[in-house]
């Protein structure tokens, strides 16, 4: 790993070793022109001790130009190096000692449709450099574990750019010749490469400031474009409550004079922690009640909180490796989930995690795509920014917690802190922390980084009512998959409680069998069983408590309890579970009726029990509303797990629906009108959580009634976007082709017309209609004058919805719908490889389809593949999802 790979070339941690060179500070100017960028980098050097005197130092580089090179100040003779685009070698460097090396690249932003490195979006020229960008503006040893003080100076032309922003505090600025003018920046925290940060531009801005715990006074800036400054309101309220939360809950402060946030229409990812100066895709920043909805604020409030927590997690301390990518995004996934809990609702942030989880995790550990959460090689590391890393790196972080309760875990985070402050770790640094402040041993913990796979949980129970005895059995498996990293048995921490006939928790007189401590078991082993005394009465068994482990749980428990427990448990997030996996062995087993083209039916006793928690006024409306949300199709198509037939999971979910609406059309015409919020407009969660239970009760009784006008009403009265777009998707999805349905969003489209933001909405709105002449309808969008392949964000509305939201039409047995993605992905790589890349993991539960569906998956796969010149990042997604 000192010499850089090849692209395309696997990288093995094994391989790791540190750099032949430290680096000991980066001095760059950065000039900008229309046209092309300038840039020189004054890198300060030393040979590591122990590194032989005639090692040469090799840098990355990646489509550059070198226009100078000087040692020491004098231009270095063409004998002593070589360089590429991709390279540059240099030999006959000092044997000890510092030295420096002066590097002249020349870049053309304007033609960078990659988005990595230097680039112009919409005129603002902004970088972006995780995970290899920055060797995109100069050659360097572009790896996390460089880590140097770097200062910037960026120059433009001042009518063109009068904003010129870069990482850590700024220094100076002022005019220059030509009309130009110049801003130096100087970052004191040493930095990984990958989180230098540039912005130049004609920019709005928002202002606030914050005062840290001890004092320290911050500015807080948001950046936008050309009149949207007040649309950053909520996402600067959100950056202020993130830095407070942070040091209540973390005892973690702000370390810079200034916190800047820019937010960028062209963005390959959600955002990026670059030190003080955040770049985000503008569709995590921008909000108003008019453009946005709730789910768009709650996205804006989690993405904002990520990006501020990754100083700590990320920033101050980063990743020795990239296969350490886990260490900063499933801990900082953790963290903001857990702001979330805290800002909002425990139950329904964590109901939302576990869904998401398993909506795109599960299918993720169990297709040809798994990997370890630490996995142990790529070819393209771009494609492990996954929910593997991220949701399950997050699931980890939420496991070693359990493990060792609130107190373990504070102790384990801060001598994690006080350790590796500005330094590179790994996973092993992480874990120490923890068994070293706490004395506990998570040795075989520590599998759930290396083995991938989602284990299966058994649980049976058996209760002997004489003794007053329950036993319960507990047996972990796990199947060999793609990835083949071992079938060990794993340490699962497993929540849970006894819950009595009058809905407490029932105290044991004795416990004995695997380890208990409070309320969770220990299971180490493959197979364990823990035995309950003294139990006056038979418990409802209330198991994996707030899923406080990821995998899949198996338990025939009988349909009384399960039903008692819907009512009683004390652990909310239960009561959801076990409606839940009620709901899906009922929808699986309709999908099985549907294609033997039987009646698809559904158990009273459980629609009783939904209508009973939904009516439940003690209850969160956010909670309530979870609760009626039926697993997407794609998740039914999980469930089903082989074999799938994609129009019968449609046609038993949406018999379900009616189901469900019809039974409940009293209480959800009540919940429809009644239950909405009252006054102006407020993104709080409470009434978001109103507004989400009155439109999916309107949407059920729609689907029961057939009648369209209550929906029409809501489209065309709603004073905010969540009740208008709410209107809209019944219309659009259980009318489609009808007038109203089209006239609807001609009506939406002219509105928001000039609003990108909302069109994406309008495009991912009309591709994920369940209908089988969609294909047809996503491929006229893409015609569209509207419709642009280079804009990230629209190229996800409309195929990155249509792939992953709707596999009725994706899937459609005659092949056009996977032949259509496949096709625009190939169009789609020549721009963004990255993008592309990320589209195609749409496929990775093709080979669960039925046959004739899945042959026409395996002949789009194997078409794609065939192409010449595909990207690394393509080509190696789709050779892997063949495999
Ligand atoms: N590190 C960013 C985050 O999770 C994600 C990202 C990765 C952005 C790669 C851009 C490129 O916060
Ligand atoms: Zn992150």
């Amino acid at each position: 790993m000192s010499s850089p790979a090849p692209r395309g070339e696997t990288v093995r941690l094994e391989d790791y070793r540190p750099t032949d060179f430290v680096v000991h500070g980066v001095e760059m100017t950065v000039e900008l022109f229309e046209g092309r960028a300038e840039i020189e980098t004054t890198l300060s050097l030393s040979r590591r001790n122990g590194v032989p005197a005639d090692a040469p130092l090799l840098l990355d580089g990646d489509e550059l130009e070198l226009t100078s090179l000087a040692l020491d100040g004098e231009t270095l003779s063409r004998s002593y190096y070589e360089a590429d685009p991709s390279s540059l070698r240099v030999e006959g460097l000092p044997a000890s000692g510092a030295f420096t090396l002066s590097i002249g690249t020349r870049i053309v932003p304007e033609t960078n449709t990659k988005l990595m490195g230097l680039y112009r979006s919409r005129g603002v020229w902004c970088t972006q450099c995780e995970a290899e960008g920055f060797r995109r503006i100069t050659y360097f040893l572009d790896r996390p574990d460089v880590l140097a003080p770097y200062t910037v100076r960026v120059e433009a032309d001042r009518a063109a750019a009068p904003v010129l922003l870069s990482n850590g505090n700024p220094v100076e600025g002022g005019p220059l010749d030509g009309g130009r003018h110049y801003a130096l920046w100087h970052d004191p925290h040493p930095k990984p490469s990958y989180l230098f940060a540039l912005v130049a531009g004609d920019l709005d801005v928002l202002t606030d400031s914050f005062t840290t715990a001890s004092g320290r006074p911050v500015d807080l800036a948001i950046y936008t474009e050309k009149g949207l400054a007040s649309r950053a309101a909520y996402a600067m309220d959100a950056i202020k409550r993130s830095m407070r939360w942070d040091e209540e809950r973390f005892g973690r402060e702000y370390d810079l004079d200034v916190f800047n946030v820019v937010a960028i229409s062209d963005f390959n990812m959600g955002a990026m922690e670059n030190k003080g100066l955040n770049v985000f895709n503008h569709k995590y920043v921008l909000l108003d009640s008019d453009t946005a909805t709730d789910t768009d604020y709650a996205g804006v409030e989690t993405v904002i909180a990520h990006e501020y927590f990754h100083n700590w997690t990320g920033n101050r301390i980063t990743c020795r490796d990239w296969f350490q990518l886990c260490l900063k995004e499933g801990l900082t996934v953790y963290r903001d989930q857990r702001f979330t809990a805290d800002e909002r609702s425990a139950t329904v942030e964590r109901i939302g995690s576990v869904r998401g989880l398993k909506a795109h995790q599960f299918p993720e550990d169990q297709g040809p795509l798994q990997h370890p959460v630490r996995p142990r090689e790529y070819k393209e590391i771009n494609n492990f920014y996954t929910a593997t890393v991220y949701n399950k790196g997050a699931e980890l972080c939420r496991m070693i917690h359990t493990i060792l309760g609130a107190d373990g875990f504070k102790k384990g985070m801060d001598l994690y802190f006080e350790r590796h402050d500005g330094e590179a770790a790994t996973i092993e640094d992480f874990v120490r922390s923890f068994e070293d402040a706490t004395g506990e041993d998570l040795q075989q913990f520590s599998l759930w980084y290396n083995q991938a796979g989602t284990p299966t949980l058994a649980v049976e129970e058996r209760f002997d009512e004489g003794a007053g005895r329950l036993t319960l059995s507990l047996v972990q498996s796990l199947q060999p998959g793609a990835a083949d990293t071992g079938t060990e048995p794993f340490h699962i921490p497993v929540r849970f409680g006894l819950v009595g006939p009058n809905g407490a928790d029932m105290e044991p007189a004795a416990v004995s069998g695997a380890e208990v401590r409070g309320d969770v078991i220990h299971l180490r082993k493959a197979r364990e069983s823990v035995v309950f005394e003294g139990l006056g009465a038979r418990p409802a068994v209330s198991i994996l408590r707030d899923f406080s482990a990821p995998v899949t749980l198996e338990m025939r428990q009988s349909e009384d309890d399960a039903l008692a427990l819907s009512r009683l448990d004390p652990n909310l997030f239960n009561r959801w579970r076990v409606l839940t996996d009620l709901v899906g062995r009922a929808l699986t087993a309709g999908v099985a009726a549907a294609r033997r083209g039987t009646d698809v039916t559904f158990d009273p006793k459980l629609v009783e029990a939904i209508l009973a928690s939904v009516g439940d006024e003690t209850l969160e409306p956010a909670f309530r509303a979870q609760i009626l949300q039926l697993p997407s199709e794609s998740e039914i198509g999980r469930m089903v797990g082989s074999d799938v037939d994609p129009a019968a999971v449609h046609a038993a979910r949406e018999s379900t629906r009616r189901r469900i609406g019809a039974d409940g059309a009293e209480l959800f015409a009540k919940l429809s009108e009644a239950g909405r919020p009252s006054g102006a407009f407020s993104p709080d969660a409470d009434s978001a959580g109103r507004r989400a239970l009155a439109n999916t009760a309107l949407d059920l009784l729609t689907a029961a009634s057939g009648d369209l006008t209550a929906a029409e009403r809501r489209f065309r009265d709603a004073d905010n976007m969540t009740d208008r777009l709410a209107g809209l998707s019944i219309l659009v999805n259980q009318f489609a082709g009808s007038a109203e349905a089209g006239a609807a969003l001609d009506a939406f489209f002219r509105r928001f017309e000039d609003d990108d933001l909302v069109l994406d909405k309008w495009f991912a709105l009309q591709a994920g209609v369940p209908d089988e002449g969609t294909v047809e309808r996503v491929a006229g969008l893409a015609r569209h004058p509207r419709f642009n392949l280079a804009n990230p964000n629209r190229a996800r509305s409309l195929f990155g919805s249509f792939a992953s939201a709707n596999p009725l039409a994706f899937n459609r047995a005659d092949g056009a719908g996977q032949r259509l993605v496949a096709e625009v992905l190939l169009d789609l790589d020549r721009l963004n490889p990255q993008v592309s890349a990320r589209i195609a993991t749409t496929f990775r539960s093709w080979k669960t389809l039925e046959p004739r569906r899945r042959e026409k998956a395996r002949e789009a796969l194997t078409w794609l593949a065939g192409r010449p010149g595909l990207s690394t990042d393509l080509s190696d997604i789709v050779e892997r999802t063949l495999r």
